[in-house]
C-alpha cells in the first residue's frame, strides 16, 4: 500500500502524550467479532472520544484542558471529510487536514507503530459508526501551550521513533511490546514524564492528576515482580486479582479495553512486562517515623481493619493491603485519593459487581490520614516512604477543584 508513510518495524521510544486522565466512565464495547472494532478496543478510542464517539470527554493536562474532537463520520463536526490518508497521518504523525497539528494528548506517539492493516481496519470500523453532528471546542489550553503549530518543535524534540521488536525474543513477547507500547499506549499513563510532557523512562510509574499509575517493571517492591504472568493478565481481564483491584482511570482502561482483548494478547502483554528491568524502585522505607507509624496503626484498627483486616490481608470482597503493590508506589497519591475520596473498583463481565470503598476524607485529618497510610506502606512486609500530611492537604485540594 502506497497511501501511507512506510514504518514497517518502527517504534517509538516511549513517547508520552501530555498527560491523560479522563473524568467520567463509560459503558463498555459490546462485543464484536468485526476486526476493525477490536482495533478501536485496543486503543481505546471510546475512553476518551466518548461512547458514541462523538467525543467532548475533557483531558486535564499540567498545560491546561484539551477535549476530545467528534470523530464520528459526520461532515461539518467530525471526520467525515478525512480520507483514508488524511486519518493515517493523523493517527500515526499527530498531523490533521490542512497540516494542523495536534497534541499528543491524543496518543498517536503510540498509534504510530500500527501498520498500514490496522489503521485501514480502524478506519473502515469508524464508516460505520453513526455520524453525530456534535460541535466540541478541543483548545482550551494555557497560552502558549494552546498554539498548535508549538507542536511542530515538540515533534521534532520528541517524536523519535525507533524499532521495538527484538528479534531474540518469542513472538508472544514481541505481539505484547507492540501492544503496550502501541495501539495500547499503557505508557500514556504508566511511564514518568519530563517538563513537555513527553516520556522518560519506560512504564516505571507516573502521578497523573490526584492519582499514580503504578510502576509495572519487574522490580520486586512498587513492580510487579511477585505477580505472575497468570496474575497480570488475570487483572487486566477481570478488573482485579489475588494482589490488587483497578480503580480510577485504570478501572476506566479496563472496562473499555483490557477486558475486551482477547486472552491471547492478555497473555502476550503479561509476558513483555514481565521481562522489562527493574526500576530503582520507590525509595525504600523512610526512617524516623515511629511516631507516624504508632499513631498510624491505632487509627488503623479503628477505620481500616474492619475490612482490610488487622493483618492486611483483606478478605474475598476486601483487597489486602499486605503486598499489594498499589500500596508501594514511589509516590501515594492514588491510596492518598482513595482514602479521601473513597473508590469504585472496575466491574466487569467476569467480575461484574466493583466493590466500593468508603469515603474517609469527611472523617480523618490531613495527620490522620497521613500516619494511617505510612502505617500501611510499612507493615506486614510492605516498604516505601512516609506520607506526609502536606501531600494529603495537596491531593485533598485537588480533589476540591474537581480534577
Ligand atoms: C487519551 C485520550 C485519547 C484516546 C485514547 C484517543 N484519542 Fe483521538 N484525540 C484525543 C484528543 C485530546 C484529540 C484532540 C487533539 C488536538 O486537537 O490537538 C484527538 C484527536 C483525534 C483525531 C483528530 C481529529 C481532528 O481532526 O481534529 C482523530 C482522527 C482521532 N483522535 C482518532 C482517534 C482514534 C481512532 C482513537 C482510538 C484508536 C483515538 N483517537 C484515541 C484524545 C484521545
Ligand atoms: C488512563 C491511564 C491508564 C492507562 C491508559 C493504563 N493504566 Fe494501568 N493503571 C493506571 C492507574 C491510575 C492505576 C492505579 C489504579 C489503582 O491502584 O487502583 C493503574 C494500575 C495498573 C496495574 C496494577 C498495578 C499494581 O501494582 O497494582 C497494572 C498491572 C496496570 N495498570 C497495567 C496497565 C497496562 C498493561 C496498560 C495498557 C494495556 C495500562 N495499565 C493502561 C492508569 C492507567
Ligand atoms: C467498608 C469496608 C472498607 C473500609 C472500612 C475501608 N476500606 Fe479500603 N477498600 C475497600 C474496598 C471495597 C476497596 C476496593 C475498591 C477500590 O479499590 O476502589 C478498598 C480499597 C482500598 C485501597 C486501594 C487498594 C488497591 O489495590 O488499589 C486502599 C489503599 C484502601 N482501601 C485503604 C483503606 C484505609 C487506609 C482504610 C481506613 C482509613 C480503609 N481502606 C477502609 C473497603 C474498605
Amino acid at each position: 500500500m502506497t497511501f501511507l508513510i512506510s514504518r514497517s518495524g518502527l517504534r517509538l521510544r516511549s513517547l508520552i502524550p501530555f498527560a491523560v486522565v479522563v473524568a467520567l466512565s463509560t459503558p463498555a464495547f459490546a462485543a464484536n467479532p468485526i476486526a476493525g472494532r477490536y482495533q478501536a478496543v485496543l486503543g481505546d478510542c471510546q475512553g476518551c472520544h466518548g461512547e458514541n464517539l462523538a467525543g467532548g470527554r475533557a483531558l486535564e493536562t499540567p498545560f491546561g484542558r484539551i477535549l476530545a474532537p467528534n470523530i464520528t463520520p459526520d461532515k461539518e463536526t467530525g471526520i467525515g471529510n478525512y480520507s483514508l490518508q488524511d486519518f493515517a497521518l493523523a493517527m500515526r504523525r499527530g498531523v490533521a487536514p490542512g497540516g494542523r497539528r495536534l497534541y499528543p494528548a491524543m496518543p498517536y506517539p503510540y498509534y504510530a507503530h500500527m501498520n498500514d492493516h490496522n489503521i485501514s481496519l480502524l478506519w473502515d470500523y469508524l464508516q460505520t459508526v453513526k455520524p453525530v453532528r456534535k460541535k466540541v471546542e478541543v483548545n482550551q489550553l494555557r497560552f502558549p501551550f494552546n498554539i498548535r503549530v508549538l507542536m511542530r518543535g515538540w515533534n521534532k524534540l520528541f517524536f523519535n521513533p525507533v524499532p521495538t521488536g527484538n528479534r531474540n525474543k518469542s513472538a508472544e513477547w514481541n505481539r505484547g511490546a507492540y501492544l503496550v507500547n502501541g495501539p495500547a499506549h499503557c505508557g500514556a499513563c504508566h511511564s514518568p514524564k519530563n517538563a513537555f510532557g513527553a516520556d522518560k523512562g519506560q512504564l516505571t510509574g507516573a502521578s497523573l492528576q490526584g492519582w499514580f499509575a503504578p510502576d509495572l517493571t519487574s522490580e520486586t517492591n512498587a513492580g510487579l515482580g511477585s505477580w505472575t504472568a497468570g496474575d497480570i493478565a488475570e487483572y487486566l481481564k477481570k478488573g482485579r486479582n489475588r494482589y490488587s483491584l483497578a480503580s480510577g482511570p485504570m478501572a476506566e482502561a479496563v472496562e473499555n479495553s483490557t477486558s475486551m482483548m482477547r486472552d491471547a494478547d492478555l497473555a502476550a502483554i503479561a509476558v513483555y512486562l514481565k521481562d522489562l528491568p527493574p526500576s530503582k524502585g520507590n525509595g525504600g522505607g523512610a526512617t524516623g517515623m515511629e511516631a507516624q507509624m504508632k499513631a498510624g496503626a491505632l487509627a488503623y484498627d479503628i477505620s481500616c481493619a474492619a475490612c482490610h483486616g488487622r493483618d492486611g490481608k483483606g478478605s474475598a470482597l476486601f483487597p489486602p493491603l499486605a503486598g499489594n503493590a498499589s500500596i508501594r508506589q514511589a509516590r501515594a497519591d492514588t491510596i492518598v485519593r482513595i482514602v479521601l475520596a473513597g473508590g469504585k473498583a472496575a466491574a466487569t463481565p467476569l467480575a461484574p459487581t466493583g466493590p466500593g470503598m468508603p469515603s474517609f476524607g469527611w472523617r480523618l485529618n490531613d495527620e490522620k490520614v497521613a500516619n494511617i497510610l505510612t502505617y500501611v506502606r510499612n507493615n506486614w512486609g510492605n516498604q516505601a516512604p512516609a506520607v506526609s500530611p502536606e501531600t494529603v492537604k495537596r491531593i485533598r485540594s485537588e480533589l476540591h477543584s474537581g480534577s
